[in-house]
């Protein structure tokens, strides 16, 4: 998911998440998903998976404080099968040449596994190309820096664009993905 701030990217994430089950939640800034167990260190997130790796339905919003959480919390993801990664302001993790090592593993090889990463950032540029090379989707929202524009082009036709009548919002949070 990509867009200026503002744009909407977390909302849409946080409507998917109501669809998902098995869902890790990156909440980077801390204030952005609800509705699951919400844990802030290494050893309460390890703790409460281990507690409902094998239910059906959990959600997991890890908080960081600090750089370990967020290391900790791509190190568990790439041990789980069946998830739902959802990782907010995921250039914080990343950029076009550095990787967390974890999540570089999970979008990598986690289809194998049955992971699936959702990734919300502001810019294009700004996320390694190991994400975008492996997406399904590309959600990209107001994007307006000429970089971005660029490298959005790169990938997909956006000649048409310009003729495209503005998207009006009917629903908030209504998404047509699921
Ligand atoms: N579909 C929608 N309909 C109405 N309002 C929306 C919709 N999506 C987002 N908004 C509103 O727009 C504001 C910004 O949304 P959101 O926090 O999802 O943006 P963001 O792209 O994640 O921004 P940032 O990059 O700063 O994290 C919020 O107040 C949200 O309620
Ligand atoms: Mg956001």
């Amino acid at each position: 998911m990509l867009g200026r701030k503002g744009s909407g990217k977390s909302t849409l994430a946080r409507h998917l998440a109501t669809k998902t089950k098995r869902t890790l939640i990156l909440d980077t800034l801390g204030r952005d998903y609800g509705g699951g167990a919400v844990v802030h260190d290494r050893a309460s997130l390890y703790q409460y998976y281990s507690q409902v790796q094998h239910q059906s339905d959990f959600c997991i919003i890890a908080r960081p404080r600090g750089d370990d959480l967020p290391v900790a919390f791509f190190e568990l993801c790439k041990t789980a099968e069946s998830i739902w990664m959802i990782v907010d302001e995921c250039d914080r993790y990343c950029g076009p040449s550095q990787i967390d090592p974890g999540l570089y593993w999970c979008l990598n090889y986690g289809r194998q596994f049955g992971i699936s990463v959702i990734g919300c950032a502001r810019r294009a540029a700004s996320v390694n190309r190991t994400w975008t090379a492996n997406a399904d989707w590309i959600v990209a929202h107001q994007t307006q820096e000429p970089i971005d524009l660029e490298y959005l082009a790169k990938f997909m036709d956006i000649s048409g664009l310009k003729d495209l009548e503005p998207f009006q919002w009917r629903r908030h949070g209504h998404s047509s993905i699921f």
